[in-house]
């Protein structure tokens, strides 16, 4: 048997970025040799196993046939006579299906390496239509390469074009899709990720709901941008830029959805748009089963954005309203991450990524005042029950009032 390092772990040493995991293909051997080696398999009827001693994943040399619709229609034939250049030619791109053996060897039949020089993620063949995810994945690794000046072929745009026209993004679980999503977000440029899918038309089919915010205009004064899509793509271009986590980073690029609700006679206004985004941040949140801490944060940084920028200007009691709403007394790092959220949002702007926001510390120390508020004098004074959380209440409004005076004066 003959084993390689394949795809992202050669691509990465080529390119000079650190290898994380390295994957191997196996030609010649069968599922008895591997066995015997000690290899343990990954799954039932899939020709994948992992090294007894490092866990890394080695696969049998393969080709793959798709049978049906979505992830689990494929069939896999995996044999000692499988080629290596049969297993690379159903890969993605040509800058994942290259092969290394053990002297640094480059096998190269698709011209990866040309691809690496030329920035360009380019399919390998038509079997890239055999699994839709690739759509997703070109996207990511265009959001991760940019910045080195990666584009996508023509060519695999307009397959990605067919795929997503063809209903088969469709079939892919929340699971499959969330993974690839939530990967493609975190990289430098995510704002990327969303371009490229916008531009292949799978963004229709996956969010429309942000889809359907391209074109939509915002009044000049705040947004000199205009347009709620570009907007959107700032604002998640700069939680990259501030290293923001991936719950902020979600909560970015749903805070806005409201506005493609916005009846086109009252645009540029977008009146409680806030709470109109409400059901379709929800609907988004599902349709990929997002963490908990996702959804939450994109739920409240979607109602409650614009109080978020009018914190100077908001009623002591209003204040109060919101640091409630957060549970920011046994919840503070989630009242964080809306700020930063907030933060983001108001530099998301064309010509105002560098402004100050001023916001951020009003907000820490309206919460910082209201926990300042102690429970024991008021419970030693016979308050419980709910008169006890109403006389909670009085004492932070209390709090919250001589905190803004103080912060006025
Ligand atoms: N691959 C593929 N199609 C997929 C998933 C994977 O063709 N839907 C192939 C590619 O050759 C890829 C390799 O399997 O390079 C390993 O996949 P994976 O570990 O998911 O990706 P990497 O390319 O290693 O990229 P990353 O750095 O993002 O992990």
């Amino acid at each position: 048997m003959q084993i390689y390092k394949v795809g992202g772990a050669v691509r990465d040493r080529l390119l000079g970025k650190p290898v994380t995991d390295i994957d191997w293909v196996v030609v010649g051997a069968t599922t008895e040799e591997m066995l015997a080696k000690g290899f343990r398999p990954v799954g039932a009827d899939f020709p994948v196993f992992l090294h007894p001693k490092s866990g890394e994943e080695y696969a049998l040399a393969r080709t793959e046939r798709k049978s049906g619709r979505g992830y689990g229609g494929f069939t896999f034939h995996a044999s000692p006579e499988v080629t290596l250049e049969e297993d690379l030619i159903r890969r993605d791109l040509t800058i994942n299906a290259m092969a290394e053996d053990d002297q640094q060897n480059l096998t190269d039949p698709y011209h990866g390496q040309r691809d690496l020089e030329a920035r360009l993620l380019r399919h390998v063949s038509p079997a890239f239509a055999e699994d839709p995810l690739r759509v997703l994945r070109v996207a990511r690794f265009a959001a991760r390469y940019s910045g080195l000046g990666f584009t996508v072929a023509p060519e695999t745009l307009e397959l990605m074009r067919q795929l997503s026209e063809s209903g088969e993004l469709e079939a892919l679980t929340a699971e499959r899709s969330w993974k690839e999503i939530s990967r493609a977000l975190m990289e430098d440029q995510p704002q990327v990720f969303i371009e490229v899918l916008r531009e292949c038309g799978a963004l229709k089919v996956l969010m429309p709901e942000v889809d359907a915010l391209f074109g939509v205009p915002q009044p000049e004064a705040h947004h000199p941008e205009i347009d709620t899509g570009v907007h959107t793509l700032s604002v998640l271009e700069q939680a990259a830029r501030h290293k923001q986590p991936l719950t902020v980073r979600w909560a970015c690029l749903l805070h806005d959805l409201g506005k493609g609700l916005t009846p086109e006679e009252e645009w540029p206004r977008h009146i409680a748009h806030e709470h109109k985004g409400l059901k379709l941040i929800k609907a988004v949140n599902e349709r990929f089963k997002a963490p908990k801490d996702c959804q939450e944060l994109a739920l409240l940084v979607g109602e409650y954005h614009t109080h978020g920028h009018r914190a100077l200007e908001l009623k002591p009691s209003t204040l109060l309203e919101l640091l409630q709403s957060f549970d920011v007394y046994r919840r503070p790092h989630r009242f964080e991450e809306f700020i930063a959220a907030c933060e983001m949002d108001a530099r998301g702007r064309k010509g105002l990524e560098q402004r100050s926001y001023p916001q951020a510390d009003y907000l820490r120390g309206a919460a910082n005042a209201a926990r300042t508020v102690a429970v024991q004098p008021l419970m030693e004074k016979g308050f419980k029950g709910p008169e006890l959380g109403e006389a909670i209440k009085r004492e932070r409004l209390k709090a919250l009032k001589a905190y803004k005076e103080a912060a006025s004066a």
